[in-house]
């Protein structure tokens, strides 16, 4: 008796229960028999992708996230499920409103956009991207360096255009745009020269390194990928550039010659590109500089006291860009134009520079005659071609000598006139002109010996220091006397 009247009382409960959750009509759920507001939003997705869902009592609705639009028969605002509406990306570039300004460049991307200076130009803010209204302008990075080099001194001026364009590297930069560059750098490079004659060896290589670094990069940017070959070129006062690149399917046997006004080279790069298994494809890089000199300079070669280095070549620099395996297949070969007067009785040396140093280490002279020298190289770096001669005179002093054999001979003439008058003229005869004769005597002679010395200084000029220290000693010893 009493099971069936638990059993009757559970039954009543579950009706009562059932008929309550009927009750509850939608968007609401039974909880502890009552019927509270059901938060769809915890269901997933229920808004579709790219969309916020916002919870009400009873119901939801959805909103798509800004930079998305809603999309569907009847798109709205605030849409449910139920209105079959997604949210696509919405393109703001299309929004003539929004103008990033001169030079730049609107990038629409999911949700939003960017805009982005042209290549050539930097944002003044620093940062890869920024939005209309933030103020930032794309300033033309010419412009802001030459800027930037007017109110500074030429170390300034270098180390600012160095530290901007060593951070280009990655970008593809317009022919344009590289040469500008290349020829800011070299007359910053220049400026430095002149600005300390005396600057010291350590500076100049520092900078020379630097140089030559950052300006094989800029040329790397007009390395592109090419199917069979392709060749950029230009030529400005201070340097000039050519490019090669060879792609899987070249045609040539070998790529011709390559040119500059004082230098050209041959190169195997179809056998350097076949050496890369997996693209076949190779590039170099040549540049001839005019200037490079004033900071590699030849002194830095083998330096003795007795030998002066002439730079007889222009510097140039050979590398192979965006190139797995560099490894040359034939020594690559230079044919340099002299830039100089050719000493037959100098001696040549194929230079590379190494660091701080030119050196010889790995190149040859091939051949040389009056005008051109041959060199060539078991690999690839920055070349030149240094003549050794045994050092002689500065050509200033010429203009000194004379000056000395003027002076020489105006005392020549006073200590006759000297010598005349102790000779001839007595003021008191108590006093012996002895001595003073003497004195003027000797002085006289050395003055002699000096000229005489001066006049055969040009024929004897290994004897120089000697023969120049003679007259001093001997007019010491005659005074002393
Ligand atoms: C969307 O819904 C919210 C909340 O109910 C409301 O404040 C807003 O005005 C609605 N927007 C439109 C365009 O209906
Ligand atoms: C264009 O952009 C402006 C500024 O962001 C905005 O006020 C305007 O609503 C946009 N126009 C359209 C058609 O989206
Ligand atoms: C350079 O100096 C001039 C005047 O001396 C000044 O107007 C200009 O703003 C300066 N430029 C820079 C980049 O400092
Ligand atoms: C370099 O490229 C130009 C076209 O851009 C072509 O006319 C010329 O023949 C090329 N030179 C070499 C040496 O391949
Ligand atoms: C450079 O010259 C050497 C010796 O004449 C020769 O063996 C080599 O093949 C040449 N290299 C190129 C790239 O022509
Ligand atoms: C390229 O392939 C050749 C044979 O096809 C092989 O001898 C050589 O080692 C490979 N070189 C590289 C760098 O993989
Ligand atoms: C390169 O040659 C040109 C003319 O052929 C000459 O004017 C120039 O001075 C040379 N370069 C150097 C570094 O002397
Ligand atoms: C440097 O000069 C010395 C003497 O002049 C010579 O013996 C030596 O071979 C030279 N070294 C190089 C690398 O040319
Ligand atoms: C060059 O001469 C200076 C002194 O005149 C001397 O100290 C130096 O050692 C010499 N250098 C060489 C490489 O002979
Ligand atoms: C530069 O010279 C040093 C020693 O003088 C040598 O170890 C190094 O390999 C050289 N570098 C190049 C690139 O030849
Ligand atoms: C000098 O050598 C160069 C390169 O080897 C050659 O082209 C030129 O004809 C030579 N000149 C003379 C006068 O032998």
């Amino acid at each position: 008796m009493m099971h069936i009247y638990l059993l009757s009382l559970g039954l009543l409960f579950a009706l009562i229960e059932h008929s309550i959750m009927q009750d509850c009509s939608d968007g609401y759920k039974k909880q502890r028999g009552k019927c509270v507001d059901e938060d769809e939003c915890e269901q997933e997705l229920i808004c579709g992708e790219n969309s916020n869902c916002y919870n009400t009592v009873g119901s939801y609705y959805c909103q798509c996230h800004t930079g998305f639009i809603p999309e569907g028969t009847k798109p709205t605002v605030n849409f449910t499920r139920a209105d079959g509406i997604q949210c696509k990306d919405f393109n703001e570039c299309l929004n003539t409103s929004i103008n990033c300004g001169p030079n730049a460049e609107c990038v629409n991307n999911e949700g939003g956009y960017a805009c982005i200076c042209r290549t050539g130009y930097t944002p003044n803010n620093g940062k890869q991207t920024f939005f209309v209204g933030q103020g930032v302008q794309c300033d033309d990075l010419k412009g802001a360096l030459q800027e930037g080099c007017t109110n500074h001194t030429a170390k300034v001026c270098l180390e600012n255009l160095l530290e901007q364009t060593e951070n280009i590297k990655d970008e593809e930069l317009s022919l344009d745009t590289v040469t500008s560059l290349l020829s800011m750098v070299l007359d910053a490079a220049v400026n430095i020269h002149m600005s300390s004659s005396s600057a010291n060896p350590n500076e100049l290589t520092s900078y020379g390194n630097r140089v030559l670094i950052n300006n094989e990069e800029l040329m790397s940017t007009l390395v592109k990928q090419t199917d069979t070959s392709a060749n950029v070129s230009f030529t400005l006062a201070d340097v000039e550039g050519r490019v090669f690149m060879v792609g899987p399917h070249v045609t040539l046997d070998e790529i011709p010659r390559l040119h500059t006004r004082n230098c050209s080279i041959d190169i195997d790069l179809i056998g350097i590109a076949n050496n890369n298994n997996g693209t076949r494809s190779a590039a170099v890089i040549f540049l001839g500089y005019n200037t490079m000199e004033n900071l590699l300079k030849a002194d830095f070669f083998n330096a003795t006291n007795d030998t002066v280095n002439t730079m007889m070549s222009s510097v140039i620099s050979v590398t192979l860009p965006k190139t797995t395996n560099t490894a040359l297949s034939k020594p690559v070969n230079f044919t340099f134009r002299h830039i100089r007067e050719f000493d037959p009785s100098g001696s040549f040396s194929c230079v590379y520079w190494n660091i701080s140093k030119w050196i010889v280490d790995g190149c040859s002279v091939l051949n040389t005659n009056r005008s051109f020298t041959v060199c060539s190289c078991v690999h690839l770096s920055t070349f030149a071609l240094i003549m050794q001669t045994r050092s002689h005179p500065p050509e200033s002093d010429s203009l000194l000598n004379v000056l000395n054999v003027v002076c020489v001979i105006v005392g020549l003439l006073f200590f006759s006139l000297a010598l005349l008058t102790f000779t001839r003229c007595q003021w008191s005869p108590g006093v012996n002109n002895v001595a003073r004769i003497n004195i003027c005597i000797s002085l006289l002679l050395a003055h002699l010996l000096f000229l005489l010395t001066q006049q055969f200084l040009s024929l004897i000029r290994r004897q120089k220091v000697r023969m120049k220290k003679k007259p001093f000693s001997s007019a010491e010893t005659l005074k002393s006397v």
